[in-house]
C-alpha cells in the first residue's frame, strides 16, 4: 500500500473523522477476539505444522504491528508493553529486526494467553489515544497505516480459522470449532460455459478506496476470447476425476505436481475421510458426510490444474478472472454468515466470483507493470513475496466482510492445500 493511494480514505471516507476510525479499529479488534472465544488456551496454543500459527501467536502479531508502526514511531511517551515481544511477534519484517524462528511459534507457552490479551488491551487504548489526539497535520500520513493495520488484521482473522482447521484435523477428536446448522445436502446449479469477448482492456487496483500495493498500478492487458464456468467445481465433479485414476495419470500433471503427489501421497483433497458409510469431510464445524454439489475444496494449484486439465479445460488467468467479475453479482459466501464453509452454487450466470473459495488461478504471483514497494519496513509487506508462488481470487467463506474486492490478489506456494482454495474452469473460445 502506497501513501500516495491510500491518504484519502477513511472508514466513511472522511480522512479526519477520527470517530469513525475508533469505531472501525475497535469493531476490528473485537472480531480477532470473537474468532478465538470457542478456542481454549491449549488449542490456541498449538502448531499443526511450519506454515501454521497458533491462535494466540495471531492474537499478538497483528498487535505487534500497531505497536511496531504506529505507537513506537507516532505516540510520544508510548512505553512498550514488554520489550521482549518484538522478538517472538515480529513475522517476517527484516528491517524491523531479528525474529523467533516461524516454525518455532507453537513453542511459545510464555507469554501465556492471558498476557497477550492483556498486550491487546496495552495496545488499544494506546492506538485509541493516537487516533483521538495525534495533531491534525500529522493524521494524513497515519490514517494509511492504521487502515493498513486493519486489513493486516483481517487477514489474519481468515489466517485463525485456516490454521485452527489444520490444527484440529491433526487431533484423532476431529473436534469441531464452532457447530453449523446440519444442512441436507443441497444440489449444485448445472455447470454453464459463459462467453467473454476478450480485447483490450483494464486490471488493477485504482481510486481512493483501500486495497494493498500488489493490487495496483491498473494497467492494460490483452485478453483473447475466453470461457469460464458459471460456477466452482464440485465435489462430485472432483469424484469423477478421482474415481478415473486422476491422481494415478502422471500426463494429467506437471512434472512438479506429479513429484508431489508421490512425495505426499495424495490421492484426494486435504479434509476427506472414508467413514463406514461412504465419503466424509473434516469442516470447522467437524465431520459430515461429503456433498458431491458442494464446491471441492482445499485443493493444492498442482491439483486444481490436473482436474482442470482431465476436465479438457485450464485454468483462467487472473486477468480473465477479474475482467469477468463485474459481470457477476458481488457477494457470495463470505465469513460474516458464518458458515465457513462453501456452499453449494445456486441460480444461473456467473456465480460464486466473491466468496465460497479462494479460485486458483494460472498465473504466477509477480508485479504488475510500473509497480513499486512502498519505502520502509512496510514495503516488506507484499513485494517480497513475488516469486514461486500463484495467485487466487475472490475470497472464500472464511474471508471478513469488507475485506474482499475483484481486484484482490492472494497468492500461495502451488503445493499449498490449507487455505479455503478451490477451481473454477476456464477455456480458450
Ligand atoms: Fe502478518
Amino acid at each position: 500500500m502506497t501513501a500516495e493511494a491510500s491518504a484519502s480514505m477513511a472508514p466513511d471516507g472522511r480522512v479526519h473523522d477520527r470517530e469513525a476510525w475508533l469505531a472501525r479499529f475497535e469493531a476490528v479488534r473485537r472480531e480477532s477476539l470473537r474468532l478465538a472465544q470457542p478456542l481454549s488456551a491449549e488449542d490456541q496454543q498449538i502448531q499443526s505444522m511450519p506454515d501454521v500459527s497458533p491462535t494466540k501467536w495471531h492474537l499478538a502479531h497483528v498487535t505487534w504491528f500497531f505497536e511496531t508502526f504506529l505507537l513506537q514511531p507516532h505516540l510520544a511517551g508510548y512505553a512498550p508493553f514488554d520489550p521482549a515481544f518484538g522478538y517472538l511477534f515480529n513475522s517476517y519484517y527484516e528491517q524491523v529486526g531479528e525474529r523467533h524462528p516461524r516454525p518455532q511459534r507453537g513453542l511459545l507457552s510464555r507469554p501465556a494467553l492471558g498476557q497477550v490479551l492483556a498486550y491487546r488491551g496495552h495496545v488499544d487504548a494506546a492506538m485509541a489515544q493516537l487516533i483521538a489526539e495525534a495533531p491534525e497535520p500529522a493524521w494524513p500520513a497515519l490514517a494509511p497505516l492504521v487502515e493498513l493495520g486493519l486489513h493486516h488484521e483481517q487477514q489474519h482473522q481468515e489466517l485463525i480459522l485456516m490454521d485452527i482447521k489444520h490444527v484440529f484435523w491433526t487431533n484423532p477428536l476431529l473436534p469441531a470449532y464452532a457447530p453449523a446448522p446440519r444442512e441436507a445436502p443441497g444440489r449444485a446449479a448445472p455447470q454453464e460455459w459463459l462467453d467473454f469477448d476478450g480485447g483490450l482492456t483494464q486490471v488493477g487496483h485504482d481510486g481512493p478506496q483501500f486495497a494493498f500495493d500488489n493490487e495496483g498500478p491498473r494497467h492494460k492487458v490483452w485478453i483473447e476470447p475466453y470461457r469460464l464456468a458459471s460456477r466452482l467445481s464440485t465435489c462430485g465433479e472432483y469424484l469423477e476425476f478421482i474415481d478415473d485414476g486422476g491422481y494415478r495419470r502422471p500426463e494429467l500433471w506437471l512434472s512438479d505436481g506429479w513429484a508431489a503427489v508421490g512425495r505426499e501421497g495424495w490421492t484426494c483433497p486435504l479434509y476427506w475421510l472414508q467413514g463406514e458409510a461412504g465419503r466424509e469431510i473434516f469442516t470447522l464445524a467437524g465431520v459430515k458426510p461429503l456433498d458431491p454439489a458442494e464446491p471441492v475444496s482445499h485443493l493444492s494449484y498442482y491439483e486444481a490444474d490436473a482436474f482442470a486439465r482431465w476436465s479438457g479445460a485450464r485454468l483462467p488467468t487472473e486477468a480473465e478472472w477479474e475482467a469477468a467479475s463485474s459481470a457477476a453479482p458481488a457477494c457470495g459466501n463470505l465469513g460474516g454468515q458464518r458458515r465457513l464453509h462453501p456452499a453449494p452454487a445456486e441460480g444461473r450466470g456467473l456465480r460464486q466470483m466473491i466468496g465460497d473459495l479462494w479460485e486458483w488461478t494460472q498465473s504466477p504471483y509477480a508485479a504488475y507493470p510500473r509497480y513499486r514497494a512502498p519505502d520502509g519496513a512496510v514495503g516488506e509487506y507484499n513485494g517480497k513475496f513475488m516469486s514461486g508462488q500463484m495467485v487466487l481470487r475472490g475470497g472464500c467463506a472464511a474471508t471478513p466482510e469488507g475485506h474482499i474486492r475483484p481486484t484482490y490478489r492472494n497468492f500461495f506456494p502451488p503445493a499449498a492445500r490449507w487455505a479455503f482454495s478451490g477451481v473454477r474452469l476456464a477455456a480458450d473460445a
